[in-house]
């Protein structure tokens, strides 16, 4: 049988450490410390497979914690609680090494999924130390994904869209041939590609009737707000254009940069159909959802104008095999 993985969780709360233990005792070994000496002592005697680590702890703070435990082992996956409102400390612990967050009140199914996640990612083998790129690029990409998070629960239409967006641009990827490695780029970038709508007026953002002219120009910003939050990393120079590329059109008549067919990156282009057939198929307050025949329609309308026709009909394509329509 194969060995239950141990999870140590750190809280000086025994409410809050009774509830993990009763929420994850079917399927991990569930260790407590109920303070931040304790929580490295057993970090150093029984090299648990990942920590649950709430920020605020009686003796050291989490933050601090953190980081020790990252001298004992870097490669120990570490899940912070955050408490309401410390968005700032989380995306500080990401910063630090923190695998992911959690915010209190607890919910049981998120919880399951960061810990198998995280646990996933985060193997407990041992492993050659990843280089300081690597690191800083896996750090910031998690400081990333906190602010998407952060922007879903701003907006949370964009946050259920992009992930179906996710999804269909990732079948685009496989049906045309792409690897591995460019699928799972495409799910990155996909999920992140409205990122920018975070530096948006929620006022605008959830509007409930048409935009205005000058609403629609702020709106046109995100794809270039986007494209700044990843700047700073230089090897995710791809998922940096197709951020700023998604709303680009076939014919030139897109933005920010009105590029035309294949000057558009075959990433953007991928990410516009299924972004455009999402967005179709899912209401809004100003107006009813389309079917998915009425919009495979609209997107055989725009093929070669606004889409590259060879994306459109792979698409239709993949939607008709997972009888979509
Ligand atoms: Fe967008």
């Amino acid at each position: 049988m194969e060995e239950r993985k141990q999870i140590l969780v750190t809280d000086d709360e025994p409410m809050v450490t009774d509830s993990f233990r009763i929420m994850l005792k079917d399927t991990y070994e569930v260790l407590t410390a109920y303070s931040g000496r304790e929580c490295l002592q057993i970090v150093k005697q029984h090299k648990p497979h990942l920590v649950v680590l709430d920020v605020r702890l009686p003796d050291i703070d989490g933050i601090t914690v953190l980081k020790e435990i990252k001298q004992i082992d870097v490669s120990l996956p570490v899940i912070v609680i955050t408490g309401v409102g410390t968005h700032k400390t989380a995306i500080e612990a990401l910063k630090l090494g923190a695998d992911d967050f959690i915010a209190k009140p607890l919910n049981f199914y998120e919880l399951r999924a960061i810990i198998a996640n995280s646990l996933s990612g985060g193997a407990k083998a041992p492993k050659t130390l990843p280089s300081p790129e690597d690191v800083i690029t896996k750090n910031y990409l998690s400081t990333l994904k906190v602010l998407n998070r952060i922007l879903g629960a701003r907006d949370p239409y964009t946050r259920k869209h992009s992930k179906k967006v996710s999804e269909y641009a990732v079948k685009i990827a496989q049906e045309l041939g792409l690897s591995a490695d460019e699928q799972e780029v495409m799910r990155e970038a996909a999920l992140l590609h409205d990122i920018g709508k975070v530096g948006i007026a929620e006022s605008i953002l959830n509007k409930p009737s048409k935009l205005n002219p000058q609403e629609w120009a702020e709106v046109k910003k995100h794809t270039q707000i986007g494209e700044g939050f990843l700047e700073p990393i230089q090897v995710l120079h791809i998922e940096q254009s197709m951020i700023r590329h998604h709303h680009e059109r076939y014919d030139g008549k897109g933005y920010p940069d009105h590029l035309k067919g294949e000057e558009i990156p075959l990433y953007a282009r991928i990410l516009a159909v299924a972004d455009a057939y999402e967005a179709m198929i899912s209401p809004r307050p100003y107006r009813k959802a389309l079917s998915p025949l009425e919009a495979i329609k609209e997107l055989r309308r725009c093929s070669g104008t606004q889409f590259d026709p060879h994306i459109v009909r792979i698409f239709i394509k993949i939607l008709r095999k997972d009888r979509a329509c």
